[in-house]
Order: structure tokens, then sequence, then C-alpha cells
């Protein structure tokens, strides 16, 4: 795996990549940053380059002024332009999920294939909205480890948070690590994303969709939804993991994530 840095017209830019071939770009939730992704990034798919940034703000990346869903998924256009990736599989975990449906929405052409891991298509209601706000309070009056506190019973599923404390303890690291700033900017983008159900009909690529049978913040019926919305899609649910199915089993999420990409580059 190589660890980059690079200075694009948004900003400085962090994110890791290894392999060789079909780009593959794995997008973060919140507030994580591109080590989300290391357990999938320790297993590279023969015939792909994977990457995965660290999302405004968040990790090594600048933040981006005013940010919105929709500046964002330009950010990462922009991003691409600078690494020559003119079309990509898109995955993303949750929010990287939101940002999946805004990239496609804006820039379709470019997406080849999707991965869509313990998210949702729907917007926050109103009392959603307000823990939004609430929670943007929280950070900037107490930090970065209120806000972990808050999110991480929630962040995996039952089994993890009874048999497995290192994967409990690097997903509250990671949470920690998060600047103030980009708490409060990530948490603005989530309140006002825009409804994306109506999106998923027009989803015209391969498209993935994984959850941990034991979320609790997405839970696994969001997926359901999804599936039955975009025509062809895959769906795979996975046994005693949560909300951060990648980490917490990574060797079926591996599984999946490989078998889905190489199909689809085969295709
Ligand atoms: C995430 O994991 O990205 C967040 O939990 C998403 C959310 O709060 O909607």
């Amino acid at each position: 795996m190589t660890r980059h840095r690079i200075r694009t017209a948004v900003g400085h830019v962090a994110f890791d990549s290894v392999g060789t071939g079909e780009p593959l770009v794995l997008l973060h939730g919140f507030p994580h940053d591109r080590s989300l992704w290391a357990p999938q990034l320790a297993q590279p798919v023969p015939g792909v380059r994977m990457f995965a940034p660290d999302l405004p703000g968040f990790g090594e990346s600048s933040p981006l002024a005013e940010a919105t869903v929709e500046r964002w998924a330009d950010w990462l256009a922009t991003l691409f332009d600078h690494l020559a990736l003119e079309r990509v599989m898109l995955g993303g975990l949750s929010m990287g999920g939101y940002l999946c449906f805004a990239f496609w929405r804006r820039h379709a052409r470019r997406v080849r294939a999707l991965v869509l891991a313990d998210t949702r298509a729907g917007a926050d209601d109103q009392e959603g909205k307000a823990k939004r706000t609430a929670m943007q309070d929280l950070a900037r009056e107490q930090g970065a480890g209120a806000v972990a506190e808050r999110m991480i019973a929630g962040m995996v599923g039952k089994s993890t948070r009874e048999g497995r404390p290192d994967v409990v303890a690097t997903l509250d690291a990671m949470m920690r690590r998060a600047r103030v700033p980009a708490i409060v900017d990530a948490l603005a983008v989530l309140r006002e994303r825009p409804d994306s159900t109506m999106t998923l009909a027009t989803i015209d690529v391969p498209t993935l969709i994984v959850c941990g049978e034991e979320d609790a913040l997405t839970p696994a019926r969001e997926s359901e939804a999804m599936h039955a919305a975009i025509r062809g899609s895959r769906l795979e649910l996975i046994p005693r993991a949560g909300h951060a199915s990648n980490l917490e089993d990574p060797a079926t999420f591996n599984r999946l994530l490989s078998s889905f990409a190489s199909a689809t580059i085969r295709a």
C-alpha cells in the first residue's frame, strides 16, 4: 500500500492506494478517515487498483468551504481528473454511500459500478436534522472525544461490541482523531443531503449492496429497500456484523468485494 498526499485544484487530498488495474474508490463514513478501509487495502484484488481517500477535512485532506454533498461529489470528480481516472467502481460506507448517490446524480458517466455498504437512500427527518445540529454543538463544546463516545455503541454490532474489543478500539481511536471543523462540516453535509430514494431507479450499473445484519444505524431493511429499487443489484447481509461491517468481518466483506470487482471488470 502506498500513502499519498497531493495538491489539487480543491486543496490537499490524501489517499492510500494499492494494486494495479481498474480503479475502485472506497469512501469512508462519519466521522472516519481513510484508515477505515485498511483491511480492504490489505487484500488487493487482481486487476484492480484500490483507492481510499480522506474526505474533505478528515485525515490529511484539506477542508472544503461551504460543504454540501454536491460540493463533495464535485471535489471527488476533481480528484479523479487529477488522477486521470475516467471511470471508476465507486464504493462507500454509510456517509460514503450518501456521497455515492450524489456522485451518481452529478457524474454518472464516471461510475462503472457501485458498492453501497451499510447505508440508506433516505434523507434525515426533522428529528434527525435536529440531532445533527445538537451533535455539532457537542463537537464544538466538548470535542471529538464526546462525539466518539456518543457514537461508538451504534458503530458496531452487538457481536463485535461483546467479543471484539480490538475493533471497537480501532474505530473509537479513528473517531477521536477527527478534527472538530471536519465533524461540524460533515454533520451539515449529512443534515442537508437530499433524499436519494428517487435516484435508485436511475442506477443502471452493477451494484453490490452490503450490510451487517446487526447494523442499528442503517438497518438491513434499508439495504433491502435499495436492493428492491436498484435493478439487477446484488444484496449481501453479513451475520454477526454491524454498521462497520467491513472492519467487523473483513474476511467476508473482502470476499464479496473481490468477487464483485472481479466480475465487473470481466464483464
Ligand atoms: C456514518 O457512519 O457515516 C454515519 O453514521 C452516517 C449517519 O449518521 O447517517
